[in-house]
Order: C-alpha cells, then sequence, then structure tokens
C-alpha cells in the first residue's frame, strides 16, 4: 500500500488547502455567465489557493441551481441562496463576511471585471502593503468604453459627488471591482450599508482615510449574457448613502422619502376633497373620508415605489400591505390631532399645534409602517 495516502495517527489525512482568497460574486439572474465566469477563474488563479462564493438573490432564472452544480463538481465553490432579500450591497456584505480567507474580492458575474487582474491586486495585498485594491476605470491605462453616453455622465456626476462631498480620494469610487484584506473589512461591517449598490464607496467612506488604498486600471467590458439589474433608481441609493455617510447616519433617506411622500398626499387629500364636493355634491363627513383615503391609498402606492423600493410588496401582498397601512394611517391621525390638542391647550398657537401634531404622525406612521406593512421577512 502506498505510504503516502495511508492516514495514520503520525500522518493526519491531508488538508484541503485553506484558501488565500475568497472571492465574492454577487448574481441575480446571471445563469449563463456564471459557469464562464468560473473557469476564467480557475485559469487566472492558477496555482493559487482560492474559492468563489455566489451569493444569489433567489434568481427566477435559477442561477443558484447552476452554481450548486458547479459546487458538487469543484469543492472551490459555494452557494449562498438568499431568500425575499434583493441588493447588491448586502449580497457582497453576506458574501465575504461567509468567507475565511485573508482576502477577499467583489467581482460582477456578467465579465465585464477584467478578473486576469486579480494576482496583481492579490500581490498588492500580501506584499504590497495594501488594505484595499480597486480596479479603476478613471486612473491612466482603464476606460469604461461600453457605456453609453447616459451612464457614462451619470458615473461621472456620481463620482464627483462622491469626491466632493464625502471627501473621497480615489479615482473610482463607482467602481463594484476591489480586493479587501478581510480583518479590515470585518471591522467596518457593522456601520455598512446592506441597501443599494455602492459597496465600495461605502467602505472607502465609513473608513474615513484609515485604508491604504491602491487602483489598478482595468477595461470594464461588455456584459456576457443577460442585461444590467441598474435602473435609474439607483439615483436615490446613491443619495441615501452620501446623506447617510454626511450625516453619521442620523439622517436617513428613507424617513426624508417617506415624509415627502406624506406632503404629497396632502396635496392629494385637498384635490380629492374638492372634487368630491364640488363634482360629487357629496356631503362632507362623506368627502372628507374619501378624500382620506384617495390619500392614504396614493401615500401607499408612492411608497411602496419609491420609499421601500427594495422591499416592493408584489402580489396579494398588496392587498394586505394597503389595509395594514389604512390602519396604521387612522391610529397615526388619532395621535396627530392628540398631541395637536395638548400642544393647543397649553400654549394656543395653530401652527404649532399643527406642526407638533403633523410630526407625530409622520413619525408614527413611518415607525409602524417599517415594522408592519414593509416589516423585513
Ligand atoms: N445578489 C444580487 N442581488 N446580485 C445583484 C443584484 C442584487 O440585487 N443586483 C445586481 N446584482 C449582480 C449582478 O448579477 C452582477 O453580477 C453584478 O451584481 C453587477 O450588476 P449589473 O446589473 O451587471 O450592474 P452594472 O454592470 O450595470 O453595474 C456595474 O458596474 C458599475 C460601475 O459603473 C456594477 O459593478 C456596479 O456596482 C458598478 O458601480
Ligand atoms: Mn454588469
Amino acid at each position: 500500500m502506498n505510504e503516502a495516502i495511508r492516514p495514520g495517527p503520525e500522518s493526519p489525512p491531508r488538508a484541503i488547502a485553506t484558501p488565500e482568497l475568497s472571492v465574492v460574486v454577487p448574481t441575480f439572474n446571471e445563469r449563463d455567465n456564471v459557469t464562464t465566469l468560473f473557469h476564467r477563474l480557475e485559469t487566472a488563479l492558477a496555482g493559487r489557493a482560492w474559492e468563489v462564493i455566489f451569493v444569489d438573490d433567489n434568481s427566477p432564472d435559477g442561477t443558484w441551481d447552476v452554481v450548486r452544480g458547479l459546487a458538487r463538481q469543484d469543492a472551490r465553490v459555494r452557494c449562498i441562496r438568499r431568500i425575499g432579500r434583493r441588493g447588491l450591497s448586502g449580497a457582497c456584505i453576506e458574501g465575504i463576511l461567509a468567507s475565511s480567507a485573508p482576502c477577499a474580492a467583489v467581482i460582477d458575474a456578467d465579465l465585464q471585471h477584467d478578473e486576469t487582474q486579480l494576482p496583481k491586486m492579490l500581490g498588492l495585498l500580501e506584499t504590497g502593503g495594501a488594505d484595499l485594491v480597486i480596479g479603476s476605470r478613471y486612473i491612466e491605462g482603464g476606460s469604461a468604453d461600453s457605456f453609453n453616453k447616459q451612464r457614462a455622465g451619470a458615473s461621472q456626476l456620481a463620482t464627483e459627488v462622491a469626491k466632493r462631498v464625502l471627501r473621497v480620494k480615489i479615482a473610482d469610487p463607482m467602481s463594484g471591482f476591489f480586493m479587501i484584506r478581510r480583518d479590515r473589512f470585518e471591522q467596518l461591517a457593522p456601520q455598512l450599508s446592506t441597501q443599494g449598490f455602492k459597496i465600495l464607496l461605502d467602505v472607502v467612506a465609513t473608513a474615513r482615510g484609515e485604508l491604504r488604498i491602491k487602483e489598478i486600471p482595468f477595461t470594464f467590458g461588455s456584459r456576457l449574457h443577460g442585461e444590467s439589474k441598474l435602473d435609474s433608481m439607483v439615483a436615490l441609493d446613491f443619495l441615501g448613502l452620501v446623506l447617510a455617510k454626511l450625516t453619521r447616519d442620523v439622517v436617513s433617506l428613507r424617513f426624508l422619502l417617506f415624509a415627502m411622500v406624506g406632503s404629497i398626499g396632502l396635496f392629494v387629500h385637498f384635490a380629492a376633497l374638492y372634487i368630491a364636493l364640488e363634482a360629487f355634491d357629496l356631503p362632507f363627513p362623506n368627502a372628507q373620508g374619501t378624500a382620506a383615503l384617495c390619500a392614504m391609498t396614493s401615500n401607499f402606492i408612492l411608497n411602496n415605489f419609491l420609499t421601500y423600493r427594495d422591499q416592493r410588496l408584489k402580489g396579494v401582498a398588496i392587498l394586505r400591505g394597503l389595509l395594514l397601512f389604512y390602519l396604521v394611517c387612522s391610529v397615526g391621525l388619532l395621535a396627530n390631532v392628540g398631541v395637536a390638542f395638548s400642544v393647543y391647550d397649553q400654549e394656543p398657537i395653530w401652527w404649532l399645534a399643527g406642526a407638533a401634531g403633523a410630526l407625530m404622525g409622520v413619525v408614527w406612521n413611518y415607525a409602524m409602517s417599517g415594522l408592519f406593512v414593509w416589516r423585513k421577512r
């Protein structure tokens, strides 16, 4: 019998080499891309101990199923299938935290990023004195030629805002391609936002200059199969992140959006009241009730579309959510009137009492909606 493979107390079975690098790949509807990416990683990282963690948000196209197939053939592949959640940033965070290698890379599944840069990036972390290496499109040697005009403009604008407002001193904070030392990431993770898609910007802004950063150029290529998941609403995510970082998480974009939707609701209410009274000749109490119902319904629709777009209710859940929203807002109205009355009782200034009541109402509605209507599953 071959000595080398006989396990004995003096020679324990050889452990699988622990990975030096964990590659994290967020996926949503990428079933036609993941196998190609895996083979390209195999080539690029030959001679290195590495693993790849796909974090899939329960893609309708069954990406997770394809990844499981790869994982059955190769133990370096893992799949995290998340249910009831969506978001690029959250997926990346979860993937990195599920890894154990000293270094973690984030790379898109659609082959727009350049996996052949990974060994160089790893070298910079291991022996180059860097904590974070960024694949950058906006330094000498890099490019984003595959962008259309509109997308290029938006990317440039966001980059400028990030640099000026958040004082981020890197050329491409919007990049989705980077590698970081896992211990440094682990320190920052509790303060990162799981919403949105600007994970790198979040990491850099949260670290406040504490990370040693290197940028290397790469060419942002074209998508292999499928289509981009980023729509025009990502501008909102970006705004939210800037706001949160600027105010050290005091101001939440969600609350601002909720309050904004609430003020639109006020207009809807008055318009509906006017129409009910003038065009339909309803008696005042009926008209007022109808107007309130209209305002609550439009608030619900807008909040579902904007404020809670990442947790948007669909199908029958909409009806259930709407009924709960009516309930929450009715109690909110009672709280509003109650507070206004008691303030007016102390200090008969109508606008102060009115504002205190309205503030009470919106805070209540916001808190309760988050708990019951768009609750995290
Ligand atoms: N798990 C998960 N959940 N993955 C997602 C989600 C999500 O909600 N949304 C997108 N992804 C995955 C995609 O499947 C893809 O692998 C990767 O994240 C990037 O998404 P794309 O839809 O291809 O984005 P893009 O090409 O428009 O934007 C990329 O380039 C930007 C640079 O301008 C991303 O890398 C951005 O992060 C980057 O800012
Ligand atoms: Mn892409």
